[in-house]
C-alpha cells in the first residue's frame, strides 16, 4: 500500500441520515468524515432499509449479487450515495424481503416490531444479517474496492471476520490480505441464534466450538467478532475494562480476557457540524461561550412551550434523550422522580422503547403536568432542543459504553448528572474542589445504581445552580469549551488501523 492511501471499509447496520436508533448511527456516520479528512480511502456500507431509501438520497448501481443462505438463494443490489455534508460513499444493499419492511407508523423498526404493546425481535434477524455480511464481502469484487481494512461494529457485523478467515480468504486473494477491527458498541446486544441457523451461515460445523462461534449452546455473532477479529475495540477505555467483568461482559467476559491484549478503548466524538448550538438549525436561537448566558434561556422557553410546561425562567429544567431501556436507568428516574420534581425542578424526556416504562414516565406527567413534559417516539429536532433549553441533562445509566449526549451536553452548555460508569466516566469531570481547581469540572457524577445516590447527585447539581451561580457557569464554560470532536478519537483509529495493518 506504499504511496496510496489507508483503504477502510466501515460496515454497520444503521448510519446517520440513513437509518437510526442510537449512538451506533452517529459513529457510522461521522467517524468516517473524519477519516477521509485525514486523507484514509474510507467507505460505509449498510442495508438498504426502507426508510434509507425514501430519503431519496441513494442512486441504484449495476451491481448485483446472489447470496445463498441454506438452501435459499437471495438476490440483491448495491445502491450508493454519500454520508451527510461528505464525499464518502455509502454502499447500501437492498434486498426487498429482508430490508424492506421498517414502517414507523405500523411499528416496525429496524430490528425489532410492536406486538401487544410490546418490542420483538424480527424472528429473522439471524438471516437478515447473515445475508448483509455475507453480501458485503461479495460486493467488494463487484465494486473492486479493496480495502486493507474492515472496521465491523456490533453483533449485525460480528461473523464478518470470521466468514473472512473462514471462508473467503481460502478462495479470493483480495480478501485473504483484509484486517478485521471490530468495535463492540454494546456488549448486551449479542446477537444469538439457534444453533440451527449455524446451516445458513454456510460455514462449516466445526467451527460452532466455545472458543469460536458457540455460546450456551447458541450461535453468536458478537463473540465471533471477538474471537475473529485482528483487533477489537470498545467505545471507551473504562467500559474496554469493565466488559472484561461479569457484572459488564454479559458473559462473555472471559472471552475477552483471553483476548485482552488485543482490546482497546476510544472513546467516541462528536460531530460538531450536526451538534453545536453555534450553527444548529432545530433551536430557536444560536450561542457560543460568549452568547450562552444571554441566548439559552430563549431556547429554555422554547423547550418550555415545547413540552407544554410554564416558563418558569429560574425553576431548573433538567432533560433527558434516551432510547427506554434498562440500560438508561429510566428505573432510577423512576425511583428518584417525584423527589427530584419536589425539589422544585421541571423535568423533560424525550425517549422511545419500552411501553412499561412510557406508562409510567406518562403517570408522572399526568400528576404534575406543571412539572413534566414527556414525548415519546423518535425526534431528532426535539433532541437538539433538549440538549440546548435544559439546564442540566440526566444520564443516570445502569452501564454506557460511551454515550454521546453527554458530549453533546457539554457543547451545549446543559450539565450532565451521570452515573460513572463507561464513556460517562471517562467523559465528565465531577464537580469536587480538586477538579474545579484543576479546570477539568463539567458535571455531577454517582456511584451506586440506586435511587438515592442518583438523587443526591441532582441534589448536589441544584445547590450548586441555586447557591453558586460561579462554579455553575464555570461548570458550563469549561464543558462548552472542551473538544470532543473526532479530530481527536479520529486519529486514534487511524493510528490502531495502522498497527492492525503492521503499517
Ligand atoms: P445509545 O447509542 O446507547 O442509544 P448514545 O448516547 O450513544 O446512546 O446515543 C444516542 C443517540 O440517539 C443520540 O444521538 C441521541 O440524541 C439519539 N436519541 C436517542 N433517543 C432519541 C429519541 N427518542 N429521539 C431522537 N434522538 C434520540
Ligand atoms: C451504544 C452505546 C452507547 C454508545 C453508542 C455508540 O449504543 O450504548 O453508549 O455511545 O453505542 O458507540
Amino acid at each position: 500500500m506504499q504511496g496510496r492511501p489507508l483503504r477502510v471499509l466501515l460496515a454497520a447496520s444503521e448510519a446517520v441520515g440513513f437509518a437510526k436508533t442510537g449512538g451506533l448511527a452517529d459513529v457510522a456516520g461521522s467517524l468516517p468524515v473524519a477519516l477521509a479528512k485525514r486523507g484514509v480511502d474510507v467507505r460505509v456500507v449498510m442495508p438498504l432499509y426502507r426508510g434509507a431509501r425514501e430519503t431519496g438520497l441513494c442512486q441504484p448501481t449495476d451491481v448485483h449479487l446472489n447470496v445463498t443462505i441454506g438452501s435459499q438463494s437471495y438476490s440483491g443490489r448495491v445502491w450508493w450515495a454519500h454520508l451527510p455534508k461528505s464525499d464518502v460513499p455509502v454502499y447500501l444493499i437492498e434486498q426487498d424481503h429482508f430490508f424492506n419492511r421498517d414502517d414507523k407508523a405500523a411499528g416496525h423498526g429496524l430490528y425489532q416490531y410492536s406486538e401487544n404493546g410490546g418490542k420483538r425481535d424480527y424472528p429473522d434477524n439471524g438471516e437478515r444479517y447473515i445475508f448483509f455480511q455475507r453480501a458485503l464481502l461479495d460486493l467488494l469484487g463487484g465494486l473492486d474496492f479493496w480495502p486493507d481494512l474492515i472496521h465491523a461494529n456490533d453483533w449485525q457485523t460480528g461473523l464478518v471476520p470470521a466468514y473472512l478467515r473462514e471462508h473467503y480468504g481460502h478462495h479470493s486473494p483480495g480478501h485473504a490480505r483484509i484486517r478485521t477491527l471490530f468495535t463492540i458498541h454494546n456488549i448486551a446486544y449479542q446477537g444469538q441464534f439457534s444453533s440451527q441457523l449455524m446451516h445458513a451461515t454456510g460455514l462449516d460445523h466445526r467451527h460452532f466450538s466455545f472458543d469460536k462461534l458457540e455460546f450456551h449452546g447458541n450461535l453468536c455473532f458478537m463473540k465471533a467478532g471477538i474471537c475473529y477479529a485482528d483487533f477489537i475495540s470498545t467505545v471507551s477505555p473504562k467500559y474496554a475494562e469493565e466488559i472484561q467483568t461479569s457484572a459488564f461482559g454479559c458473559g462473555l467476559e472471559s472471552t475477552l480476557q483471553v483476548r485482552r491484549h488485543k482490546l482497546a478503548g476510544i472513546v467516541n466524538g462528536v460531530d460538531y457540524s450536526s451538534w453545536d448550538p453555534a450553527n444548529d438549525s432545530h433551536i430557536p436561537v444560536k450561542y457560543d461561550p460568549t452568547s450562552v448566558f444571554r441566548n439559552k434561556p430563549v431556547c429554555k422557553a422554547a423547550l418550555q412551550r415545547q413540552f407544554h410546561l410554564p416558563e418558569w425562567r429560574t425553576t431548573p429544567l433538567l432533560g433527558m434523550v434516551a432510547r427506554l431501556t434498562d440500560q438508561k436507568g429510566i428505573e432510577l428516574l423512576l425511583n428518584a422522580g417525584e423527589e427530584i420534581i419536589r425539589r422544585d425542578t421541571q423535568l423533560v424526556v424525550l425517549g422511545d422503547g419500552d411501553p412499561h416504562y412510557q406508562h409510567w414516565l406518562q403517570v408522572l406527567r399526568d400528576r404534575y403536568p406543571d412539572r413534566v413534559g414527556v414525548y415519546f417516539g423518535f425526534s431528532e429536532p426535539l433532541a437538539h432542543l433538549v440538549e440546548a433549553g435544559s439546564d442540566m441533562f440526566l444520564m443516570p445509566s445502569k452501564y454506557e459504553p460511551s454515550g454521546l449526549n453527554q458530549l453533546y451536553s457539554l457543547r451545549y452548555g446543559t450539565v450532565p448528572v451521570v452515573r460513572a460508569v463507561g464513556g460517562l466516566s471517562d467523559s465528565i469531570g465531577d464537580c469536587s474542589e480538586d477538579a474545579l481547581r484543576a479546570g477539568v469540572a463539567t458535571g455531577f457524577k454517582f456511584g451506586p445504581y440506586t435511587g438515592p445516590a442518583f438523587l443526591g447527585a441532582v441534589e448536589r447539581a441544584l445547590h450548586c445552580y441555586r447557591h453558586r451561580p460561579d462554579i455553575w457557569s464555570r461548570l458550563i464554560l469549561t464543558g462548552m469549551n472542551q473538544d470532543w470532536s473526532w479530530d481527536r478519537s479520529g486519529g486514534e483509529y487511524i493510528r490502531l488501523y495502522r498497527q492492525i495493518i503492521g503499517v
